[in-house]
């Protein structure tokens, strides 16, 4: 009481204008950490504005919580279809429940992050959204969705959620001007600042770079290895490295050219100030896949013009199909050269644009055995399509435009939530087809280095055993000497018909069972628009099949494994 008291008489002594401290819940739902990097920043600020902000994670957090808090921040992400994280389907499905009561005392605000390059942007955002509307809730500020390239967007939205914070604030009538001390006790560990990120990268030397695969496989895979001995960047097996890629300069003259535009004309980038023309198409804009903002923005320049009007009959909703299939498998230069004439300043075409995103590689090596270096895993994109050779904007400058000896930007993003098990007697299996196999060679060289003694489980699949068996001689050499437990292997194309990891899983389920009881932790990595979903479907199978349990209860007991920190996905 004399405690409540004080803060009353303090928040007498205030002047009318200082707004008065709220109780606010800032809630993530993160898998990469994204959200909860963003999520601490908030609480952060909301604490220097004299509110008492607490940190969650809706991992594990109860919805039933939220009937008891007025104020809720969510930062929400999206993966694979438009899923929720693995962890936090629990608390949406339990929110979508019949009977949950309603949330009409409760104020919030999503921000929503996903990918624009997935169908389902930003869906699970989205949907938290309007279930909280629909229970009765109050937006504090409308949701922003973001995309990958998300700054922006976040401080536009954490602009309107401090504005409408404040007016509810000030219209309450208890200050504290002791919020310090009260915040105090809920402090949230600050994680330490990583010295270097996306916006100061470190310019790493590529020391290594060699083909996984086969030459006369239909797949390009490359082994890269760059080196940061010297450097202050640190890793953990799991995490992945960012890369700020540039474009190939070929596409870059050849859009110069289309448009009739010189490259060292001056433009004005919103993020990096000043530059040319040919250094903004070249580092800082995403020139090759098309958006639908794209061209709404390319027919609203063109208006006047007799090309756009076929362009802008393109965006009404009725056209929707159309549309995605044009922007499918076309790029800028295809919409320039479909509808020329359309840009006469360069300020336009820079304005058009989205910001050329960082791309991220699971890291596959380890400190432990690494030393000074980080190793990644990559499979060049190309492909042809309206007449033309395309590809992957990072994937190609490594192996096309990028020797070794030459530096690139790389920069570490943590992904705490892949990591190897504390107990270092556990056992784990990992599933990682393709390229996902990354940071399971990172972990197996990890447990070597460590001297770790639990058991270890691969799955791994490719098109054929012949041209791309990814890491062949490393993984039969740990595989003869014992490290690698059991490895089993699906090459989908070596006979007529397909065999997927989920198909020798399955062939295995009473060992994989077995290993499951025995406590093994489990990870898969790879694509998530197929390999993930159908690997999740066998493991419901295999645990309702081995248990004897219904479909439910098999459920509850991945739910469960997923609980416990025994089922982790990095999917893409
Ligand atoms: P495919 O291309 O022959 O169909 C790595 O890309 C491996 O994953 C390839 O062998 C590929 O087979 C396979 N793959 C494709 N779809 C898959 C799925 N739904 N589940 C598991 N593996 C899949």
């Amino acid at each position: 009481n004399g405690f409540l008291a004080g803060l009353y008489s303090n928040a007498a002594n205030q002047t009318a204008d200082v707004p008065s401290s709220l109780k606010i819940a800032v809630l993530y739902a993160s898998q990469s950490g994204t959200a909860e990097g963003l999520a601490r920043k908030v609480v952060k600020d909301l604490k220097a504005k004299g509110h008492i902000a607490s940190l969650i994670s809706l991992e594990g957090y109860t919805p039933a919580a939220l009937i008891a808090e007025r104020y809720a921040i969510f930062i929400a992400s999206t993966y694979g279809e438009g899923d929720a994280p693995d962890a936090v389907r629990p608390f949406f499905e339990q929110l979508c429940l019949e009977h949950f009561p309603c949330c009409e005392n409760l104020s919030y605000s999503v921000l929503a992050l996903g990918d624009s390059s997935y169908e389902h942007f930003c869906k699970f955002g989205i949907d938290l959204d309007s279930k909280l509307a629909a229970l009765g809730g109050v937006r504090i500020a409308n949701r922003i969705d973001c995309d990958v390239d998300l700054d922006e967007a976040f401080a536009q939205w954490k602009q309107a959620l401090y504005f409408g914070l404040d007016d509810m604030a000030s219209a309450r009538p208890v200050r504290s001007a002791l919020s310090a001390s009260i915040t105090s006790a809920s402090k949230v560990d600050e994680p330490v600042a990583a010295t270097h990120t996306r916006e100061n990268p470190y310019l790493a030397p590529l020391v290594d770079k060699r083909p996984l695969t086969q030459d006369v496989s239909s797949k390009l895979t490359l082994h890269l290895a760059f080196n940061i001995s010297g450097s202050d960047v640190t890793y953990d097996a799991g995490d992945a490295c960012g890369v700020i890629p540039q474009n190939d300069p070929g596409l870059v003259e050849e859009i110069l050219h289309a448009l009739n535009f010189n490259g060292t004309v001056p433009v004005q980038l919103p993020k990096s100030g000043a530059t040319n023309l040919y250094d903004a198409l070249l580092n800082h804009l995403q020139i090759t896949r098309l958006t639908r903002k794209m061209i709404e923005a390319y027919a609203t320049i063109g208006k006047q013009s007799v090309q756009c009007h076929t362009l802008t009959s393109l965006l009404v909703p009725e056209q929707q199909g159309f549309l995605e299939k044009y922007t499918y498998d076309r790029g800028l230069i295809d919409l320039i050269h479909d509808y020329p004439h359309i840009l006469h300043d360069p300020a336009d075409l820079v304005a058009m644009l989205p910001r050329l995103s960082p791309r991220l590689y699971s890291i596959s090596s380890s400190p432990y055995a690494h030393t000074g270096e980080i190793h990644t895993t990559v499979a060049v994109v190309r492909y042809r399509s309206h007449n033309r050779e395309r590809g992957g904007v990072c994937s190609t400058l490594f192996a096309d435009r990028t020797a070794t000896g030459e530096t690139l930007p790389v920069y570490i993003q943590p992904n705490k939530r892949f990591r190897l098990p504390a107990d270092s007697a556990a056992p784990i299996i990992m599933i990682g087809p393709g390229t996902g196999i990354a940071p399971f060679r990172a972990f197996l060289h990890q447990r070597r280095a460590l001297g770790h003694t639990g058991c270890n489980w691969l799955f791994f699949g490719e098109r054929s055993a012949a041209t791309d068996f990814l890491y062949r001689d490393e993984l039969l050499a740990m595989q003869a000497d014992g490290h690698l437990t059991r490895l089993d292997l699906a090459f989908s194309r070596d006979q007529e018909h397909k065999i997927y990891v989920q198909d020798r899983m399955l062939e295995q389920a009473a060992t994989f069972y077995q290993w499951l009881e025995g406590g093994a932790s489990l990870y898969v990595c790879g694509d998530a628009s197929r390999m993930a979903k159908d690997v999740d479907a066998t493991l419901h199978t295999i645990v309702e099949r081995q248990s004897g349990l219904s479909a439910d209860a098999a459920s509850e007991y991945i739910n469960a494994l997923k609980d416990q920190h025994r089922y982790h996905r990095d999917v893409y």
